[in-house]
């Protein structure tokens, strides 16, 4: 079967109802395009899922601020669906900004607690574009699952507990981060790297797993933990701080943020060190080469 490329909703709406029509369930992953192995990785999760697959393009405005990429973000729908269509995706729906946001639309959706540290201090803007656009595509589709990756972990988590508060009929699957063989997060802003940035870029990902060694080692062996860091707390700024030099000394030029935090509330976590904790931790980072800003994150255990 060959892929469609939905542009209305009215379209999106009659190939939606077709396939349930068919008794078929609906697996679905939004994207902004420009697709790579990451996304193609979601789709590939979302047809072993389910019985279709339905992607959508849109390069949404409502996340980017006026001096961010939104012009430059890069475009090129018809080699996004050739790809979609070789793997078996049988749907694109690739509106235009009129149809997400016809005239007169003046509906936002915060998520407030969770959007608030990280991202949301260096974009204030962005967890609400991505909440507004993600909640109208949930409610257009009404898929039965939505994959989104966990490179974007902060975003994954602002979704998850959006679904919930607003009962939104569609399971929210997390699906893990895709990296390319030196360990670098594939991102479709990764295209804006030179070569030499993208030598340093791919350090990122190894300082990542240097902290969670750490954290790793002062739980396993209390004999290597410093007498002098006996909580979390403490340990934590420690690793962090030596984890943003060393970005620094490799050649990020500025860093955003390199920090440890519990995953439930994405804030910096309390209490004692012990080898549970590990499975509740995640470190996250935000670093900038040049006029591009990478992010990656771990989990410890
Ligand atoms: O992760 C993305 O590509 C975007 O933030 C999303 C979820 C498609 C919303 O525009």
């Amino acid at each position: 079967m060959t892929l469609e490329i939905l542009t209305t909703v009215n379209q999106l709406k009659t190939y939606t109802k077709t396939m349930r029509a068919r008794g078929k369930t609906i697996g679905f992953v939004p994207t902004m395009g420009a697709l790579h192995e990451g996304h193609f990785t979601l789709a590939r999760t979302a047809l072993k899922e389910n019985d279709a697959c339905i992607t959508s393009i849109f390069v949404n405005p409502k996340q980017f601020a006026p001096h961010e990429d939104f012009d430059r973000y890069p475009r090129m729908v018809e080699q996004d669906a050739a790809a979609l269509n070789q793997i078996g995706v049988g749907a694109v729906f690739a509106p235009s900004v009129e149809i997400m946001y016809p005239p007169g639309f003046q509906t936002t959706v915060s998520v407030s607690e969770i959007s608030k540290p990280l991202e949301g201090e260096f974009r204030p803007h962005f967890f609400t574009g991505v909440a507004t656009v993600v909640a109208r595509l949930l409610l257009l589709v009404m898929a039965d699952r939505a994959y989104f990756g966990e490179k974007d972990f902060q975003q994954l988590q602002v979704i998850r507990h959006m679904v919930n508060d607003l009962a939104i009929p569609t399971e929210i699957c997390g699906v893990g981060i895709v990296r390319n063989a030196d360990g670098l997060a594939l991102s479709s802003r990764n295209a804006y790297l030179s070569a030499q940035e993208k030598q340093i870029a791919i350090q990122l990902n190894k300082i990542l797993a240097n902290m969670a060694l750490e954290l790793r080692n002062h739980t396993a062996s209390p004999a290597l933990a410093n007498p002098d860091l006996p909580n979390l707390p403490d340990l934590i700024t420690t690793i962090e701080s030596r984890a943003q030099d060393q970005l620094i000394k490799i050649g990020f030029d500025k860093i955003d943020y390199c920090t440890i935090r519990d995953i439930n509330n994405l804030c910096p976590p309390t209490g004692p060190m012990t080898q549970n904790r590990l499975e509740t931790l995640r470190i996250l980072a935000a670093a900038w080469l040049g006029k591009t800003r990478l992010i990656d994150n771990m989990g410890v255990s």
